[in-house]
Order: structure tokens, then sequence, then C-alpha cells
């Protein structure tokens, strides 16, 4: 698709790349159900800031495509560099020489946080992870607020931090006013030791925030703690650990969501309970 002509240089600044095949599975995985998806008049999605490959865009749209069979995904980067690359890998896409489907509806274009889009189209969902990770934090409400500023009504904004291989994610949830909803942790279960290892990856917004007084700190030492106290139950293995640790978090009063998604290894909470403090 056609990226709205700008006479004006994309908003932003060029970061490292780094991506790899696979590490944005989590994310996938969770924006193909979400409802801003799956009841979405256009399924547009944007990927924003995908980075040295164009492997990301792709691996979302096959994720979300057996969901939306119609959806269709615009890869938007700063770089006008890494745009001439992805549209080196598309051509190999559709020359029939790679493992996705000739005919992904997917497309690459220059562009940063104003999200540049032809026609007049509004995405339902800009996804922007491992972005704003090298912004300073004070870049964050701008940035957040003018990427969703152009969403459909209704659409969703998934903003957030990964390692490099997809095993520790955290992201926050914003609606079409930059408000943020919820944040999820993303862990694998296998080899967790303390779910507070997701302090390293946190947001942006949460990153300089783990420290005793903040509500995201709370969170995480909680979460620790009863991961702790579950320990006794790790013979049933770690997906029956980690529920028993979340049963427990709901007892104290935490305000999780999306109960489905746990043995995934995941958590939401309401972002009201993780907000900064000030
Ligand atoms: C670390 S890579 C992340 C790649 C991919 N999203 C991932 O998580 O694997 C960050 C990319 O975001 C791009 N970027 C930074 N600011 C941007 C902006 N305002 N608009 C579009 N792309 C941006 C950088 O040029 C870089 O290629």
């Amino acid at each position: 698709m056609d990226p709205m002509p700008s006479r004006h240089a994309p908003v932003g600044q060029v970061t490292r790349g780094t991506t790899g095949t696979n590490r944005l599975r989590r994310i996938d995985r969770w924006i193909a159900r979400h409802p801003s998806l799956r009841r979405a008049a256009d399924p547009l999605v944007v990927d924003l800031g995908y980075g040295a490959s164009g492997v990301t865009p792709l691996e979302l749209w096959s994720r979300l495509h057996r969901v939306r069979p119609d959806v269709e995904v615009l890869g938007l980067e700063i770089d006008p560099a890494r745009v001439a690359r992805a549209d080196k890998q598309l051509a190999a896409v559709r020359a029939g020489t790679t493992s996705f489907p000739s005919a992904a509806r997917v497309s690459f274009a220059p562009g940063g946080f104003e999200v540049p889009i032809a026609a007049g189209r509004r995405p339902a969902v800009i996804r922007a992870m491992n972005v704003l990770r090298q912004y300073d934090e004070s870049a964050v409400p701008a940035a957040w607020a003018s990427m969703a500023a152009r969403l459909a009504p209704g659409g969703l904004l998934v903003e957030g931090t990964c390692d490099e291989l997809g095993r520790i994610c955290t992201w926050v949830a914003l609606d079409a006013a930059a408000q943020p909803t919820t944040l999820t942790v993303s862990l694998r279960l296998a080899s967790l030791e303390r779910p507070s290892i997701a302090a390293e990856r946190l947001p942006k917004a949460l990153i300089h925030r783990n420290v005793p007084g903040e509500p995201v700190h709370a969170f995480l030492s909680a979460l620790d703690a009863e991961w702790e106290r579950a320990s006794a139950v790790s013979p049933f293995g770690p997906v029956h650990r980690w529920e028993t640790s979340l049963r427990a978090m709901d007892a104290a009063g935490w305000p999780l969501l999306q109960r489905a998604r746990r043995r995934l290894g995941e958590v939401t909470v309401a972002w009201a309970a993780v907000a900064p403090a000030s």
C-alpha cells in the first residue's frame, strides 16, 4: 500500500536496528486475540520501527492472517536504508523464494511516529516494539500521543520491549486517546528463576520506575514473592506454579486480566495498578 506523501522528515530518530526471527511471537499472538483487530472494519496493522530486516512485519501478517484473513500489515521504518532492504526481501517473497506466501499483504515504507498512511486510512493496530527503548523517558508521552492519534476509533497501540530471543517481553496497551490501559508481562516459564527478570525489559515509561515506592516495583516484588511461595507446587510443572502464583495475586487484590492467557506465561494487569507514582 502507498504511504502518505510527506514534505516533512519522519518524526523520531534512527536507532540500532536489532531484530530477529520469531522474536515478537508472543506479542503477535496477543494482538491476534485482541478485539481491536478481530472487530476492525479495516484490519490495517502497522509495525513501526521494524528494524534491520522486514521479518517481524511478515511474521506479524502470518500470525494475524489466521484470525483475520483480510489483514494487511504496513512496516514503517525511519531509516530509508532499512526500507530498501525490506523491499528487497519483499521481492523475494513475491518471487516465491521464501517461506512466506507470495501474496502476503505486507508492504514497507519510510515513516516515523507521525504514521504516514495514504487515502485517509487509519490503522486498527500500531505495534512499536523495542523502538522507544533507545529514547529518553521524557519522549514517551509525545510518541504515544502521535501514534495513537492515527488510530481508527477503537484502535490499539502496543508499545514495549523484549530480549533478543523474545523470552522476556513486556508491553503497554493504549487506546486511541493515548491512554494506557494495561501492562502485559510474558515470560518463558520453563527456565524462569524470578518473574522480576522482566524489570530489565520494561517499557520505557516504566523501566526507570522499578524502585521502592513505585507501583511497578511493588507489582514485580509481589509476583516474585508469590512465585517463591508457589515453589511447593513446582513438581507439577512451571505452568501450574505460575497459575498458582497468579491466583495468589488475585486474592491479594491485584487487578489481573485475561486469565485464559496465563498458561502461556503471561500476566496482564490494569495500568492503574502499575502506573508511575508521579
Ligand atoms: C531495535 S529495532 C526494533 C526492531 C523490531 N521492532 C524488533 O523489536 O525486533 C528499533 C528500530 O526502530 C527504528 N525507529 C526508531 N525510532 C523510530 C521512529 N520514530 N519511527 C520509525 N522507526 C523508528 C530504528 O531505526 C530501528 O530500526
